[in-house]
């Protein structure tokens, strides 16, 4: 079934207070498996992610013969991950198609663990997954010596992998992506020679510092990565709470009128926290508490106060590393007082749903000033939201930015398909019942 099948309305409440944890960390969570998968020996992984996404990497890693065992965290914490990794080699023939789900990571990632087998393996993904561009993974493949078929000339899902020999090439990557780097750098832990990707713009560095962790031999040099075949060390990760969920309790925390909110253990790794610069551009009260390292990622609590928002103009350097938070950081622009112009994010345009055309639909629908440009919008805001009604397109991000404007909205927010915050956060509505004082 398609995510995002039930509906939701909801109307802001007079005050939003409260503390929340957010879930684990999707990305971090994504790679704690993964590379697990890949080493030799057991290990824990602590507050994995409760989302489908991640749910789709742990069903895809047992088809290829990887034992996970999983197991309910404390309360309050995510699922507790028990792997015996396969040794790099050790991966076995799936028996059948193997399936991403709704998840670009599972398919980029696990692309980068499925080339050049000694065996053949199938991957698909669900509607939205499958219109996803993929050209952009098989092509570099291809070139270190993978054998890969994919429908439309090699652009799009279902991937067929038929083996063939790895060798490291270098490669200058034509997007800022961390899906698109890290799986080349996975590919290159079993190539012959060196594999360097050369970025055009920071984005999320969980993949060399994990790697970096387990023992692979990886060098980061400005925006350059290199790794050469290595034997990677099982570890222990417990995920922090992940910055991308809690962005939507900072955007609802700023642009409330009467909120106070403090967030739990989110991870603050700079390549992933543009949406605690963007906001505090913005004008946003955002504190930073109890800063310090976890499994090697930085972790804070954050909190958050009603604040006066002005729009900006938001640096295109910030894009890669708050893609994510673009759905949200929309909701603050309309509740800013001012134009805010979002650019340099083509990306949105192919991610679980066209994230430009998904937000400027619902901005339109509810009366804020927006225009709509081949990489990014700019929104007029006017310090207010009308009431109104919108899609979330199937997409997990849209449906919790819109739920975000629900809390600030003039009238109320109908949103159709909100059950697709499922993806990454299936506690969302619990989270912000509680925060809205609906829970007793
Ligand atoms: C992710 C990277 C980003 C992000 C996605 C998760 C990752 O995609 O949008 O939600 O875990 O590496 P790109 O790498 O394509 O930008």
């Amino acid at each position: 079934m398609a995510p995002g099948s039930s509906d939701r309305t909801v109307t802001a409440p007079r005050r939003l207070r409260g503390e929340i944890t957010p879930p684990g960390d999707k990305s971090i969570s994504h790679r704690a498996a993964m590379f697990n998968a890949l080493a030799a020996g057991a290990a824990r992984v602590t507050n994995f992610s409760d989302g489908a996404d991640c749910a789709s990497t742990v069903a895809m890693l047992q088809a290829l013969g990887v034992a996970i065992e999983r197991a309910p965290g404390p309360a309050g914490r995510g699922d507790t991950l028990h792997i015996t990794g396969a040794g790099a080699g050790g991966f076995c023939e799936p028996d059948g198609v193997l399936d991403a789900g709704n998840s670009g990571t599972s398919m980029r990632l696990g692309s980068g663990l499925l080339a050049g087998r000694p065996f053949q393996a199938v991957m698909t993904g669900d509607a939205s997954l499958r219109t996803r561009p993929m050209g952009r993974i098989i092509k570099p493949l291809r070139q270190m010596g993978a054998d890969i078929s994919a429908r439309a000339g090699g652009a799009l899902a279902p991937i067929v992998f038929l083996g063939g020999t790895l060798r490291g090439i270098d490669y200058e990557m034509p997007v800022a992506s961390a899906q698109l780097k890290s799986c080349l750098l996975l590919a290159g832990l079993r190539a012959d020679g060196e594999t360097i990707v050369r970025q055009p713009a920071a984005s999320r560095d969980h993949t060399e510092r994990m790697l970096a962790g387990m023992g692979a031999d990886v060098s980061v040099d400005g925006l350059a990565v290199s790794v050469r075949a290595s034997t990677l060390k099982a570890v222990d990760v417990p995920v922090p709470g992940d910055v991308s969920a809690a962005a939507f309790w900072m955007v609802a925390g700023a642009a409330h009128p009467d909120a106070e909110i403090l967030l739990r253990d989110v991870g603050v790794n700079p390549t992933r926290a543009g949406i605690v610069t963007a906001l505090r551009q913005m004008g946003a009260d955002i504190t930073l508490q109890d800063e310090r390292t976890v499994a090697g990622e930085p972790v804070a609590d954050v909190l958050v106060r009603s604040s006066s928002l002005h729009g900006v103009d938001l640096d295109p350097a910030l894009a890669p590393i708050m893609i994510d938070e673009m759905p949200v950081i929309a909701v603050a622009a309309a509740m800013a007082s001012g134009t805010t112009r979002v650019t340099g994010a083509a990306e949105l345009r192919v991610k679980e749903s066209d994230r430009i055309a998904a937000t400027v639909a619902w901005l339109e629908a509810a009366g804020v000033g927006v225009e709509e440009a081949e990489a990014g919008f700019t929104i007029h805001g006017a310090g207010r939201i009308p009431a109104a009604a919108a899609d979330s397109f199937g997409d997990h991000r849209v449906s919790m930015a819109l739920a975000v404007a629900g809390l600030v909205v003039g009238g109320s927010m109908a949103i159709t398909g909100a059950g697709a915050v499922d993806i990454s956060y299936p506690g969302f509505w619990r989270d912000l019942d509680l925060l809205a004082g609906r829970v007793g």
